[in-house]
């Protein structure tokens, strides 16, 4: 793979290139200087949160960790990387990968966090209101122009097919850990220890994960982006639910399964058969020209579906959907854009840079795009017992069978997610098929 891989990144690089080249065309530009941005320490403390770069500096470099780092880019030379790469006895000297991309850059090394010298007319793209407290100047140059700014999230949209193997091969590596999360459930463990299981099988350390692993046991499935890891394991073992990523040369995966334990009701079991099968049928639906938000809608009548067929809902798939129930069963979107960051940029705007908010019924949908070769997206369909979202139902007539929902409550919810690349002819789901 790595002969291969290396000449996708090389052809990557020359996309980058030639895209950066055209718009720097297009905007009267003499540069583009992307910063990679740096941490501020807690306050009052000497400590740090986690760091990472910003994305239009990693889509060239994937240099997670880099701090205080510039990437120019001109209309004739080769890439300039100026990489703060301190020397002290405190820490290791940042090195360099063994990637192709380091042969295509003029590399500088430098001991003194520095911003490179610029001529002409210059856009600076990343956190650079951040350099305007520190030692560093901030070098002379626009920073973050909107038009431009817009123009290098849409290129981030459509990905390569460098881009393409990165994120089939986070998801490799994801799913890894998904089997052992899967393997320390039946092992009776705490979400600590399935969470524990996942980093290990999946070879990462908690800090470089794309998002907060949710690792939910019984009603924490139920807490859409459930963030703590309980130590102890409960006593009852109705469900989990793990949705949780891994990153590689900085592009993200993001799956989550969901496992009936053995005190749920076999109707849970049923249940996430079933959004297995909603969610192939819905990655199935994935094609060049197919309006995204268009897949919510498909969502959620298949998800009426399911209610109404498993007797959860005693009425018309159509009345599910027009009451609103199945907007309280399932209250995200279908999915998002992927790539180096996990909710990928563009996802709510035009082509033309006009914002394209997500409909006003389904206001989390986080992607309102036609869908076009080179985009990766998610697919994710829910069902979810929150009470909080379904109380206000009891005091309606939407004939919901409250008997079973309150049987099903400490499951928490389901969630099945895949990753799906749109291709000329359809979808290539990255997501490798698993026993799981
Ligand atoms: N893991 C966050 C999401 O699925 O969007
Ligand atoms: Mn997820
Ligand atoms: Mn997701």
């Amino acid at each position: 793979m790595a002969d291969t891989l290396d000449r996708l990144q090389k052809d990557h690089i020359q996309r980058l290139l030639t895209a950066y080249r055209e718009l720097m065309r297009q905007h009267e530009l003499d540069a583009i200087a992307l910063y990679s941005g740096h941490a501020l320490p807690h306050y009052g403390d000497d400590q740090y949160p986690e760091f990472q770069a910003s994305g239009h500096f990693m889509h060239w470099t994937a240099l997670l960790e880099a701090q205080h780092s510039w990437l120019v880019i001109t209309p004739d030379a080769k890439p300039r990387l100026v990489l703060h790469a301190p020397t002290d006895f405190w820490h290791l000297t940042p090195s360099l990968p063994d990637e192709p991309w380091v042969g295509e850059f003029d590399i500088e090394l430098v001991n003194e966090a520095t911003a490179p010298a610029l001529k002409g007319r210059v856009a600076l793209i990343g956190n650079v209101e951040a350099l305007q407290d520190g030692p560093v100047a901030v070098p002379h140059g626009e920073a973050n122009p909107p038009a431009l700014t817009h123009a290098l999230d849409e290129l981030r949209l459509y990905k390569s097919p460098y881009e393409i193997a990165c994120l089939r091969e986070a998801n490799r590596l994801a799913m890894a850990g998904h089997e052992a999360a899967h393997a320390g459930f039946a092992g009776a463990g705490a979400e600590l220890d399935i969470q524990l299981a996942y980093l290990g099988a999946s070879r990462q350390r908690e800090s470089h994960v794309p998002y907060d692993n949710i690792v939910g046991l019984n009603e924490h499935a139920g807490v859409l982006h459930y963030q703590h890891y309980d130590l102890n394991a409960p006593t009852g073992r109705y469900s989990l639910l793990v949705d949780a990523g891994r990153r590689f040369r900085g592009y993200c995966s993001d799956i989550t399964r969901t496992h009936a334990g053995p005190d749920a009701p076999a109707l849970f079991g049923r249940l996430i058969k079933a959004m297995h099968e909603l969610k192939d049928s819905l990655v199935a639906d994935v094609a060049p020209g197919v309006d995204y938000a268009s897949l919510q809608l498909s969502m959620h009548r298949r998800l009426a579906d399911i209610l109404v067929s498993h007797d959860l809902y005693r009425g018309t798939a159509d009345d599910c959907v027009a009451s609103g129930a199945t907007r309280a069963f399932c209250p995200h979107g279908v999915g998002h854009s992927l790539g180096i960051q996990v909710h990928d940029v563009a996802g709510l705007t035009a082509p033309d840079g006009t914002p394209a908010p997500a409909p006003e019924d389904h206001p989390a949908l986080r992607l309102t795009r036609t869908l076009a070769p080179g985009m990766v997206v998610t697919i994710e369909p829910g069902l979810y017992f929150i009470p909080m979202l379904l109380e206000p139902l009891r005091h309606t007539d939407v004939p919901v069978n409250w008997p079973l929902v309150e049987q099903l409550q400490p499951c928490g919810g389901i969630r099945i997610e895949d990753n799906v690349a749109v291709t000329a002819s359809g979808f290539d789901n990255l997501t490798p098929k698993a026993a799981i």
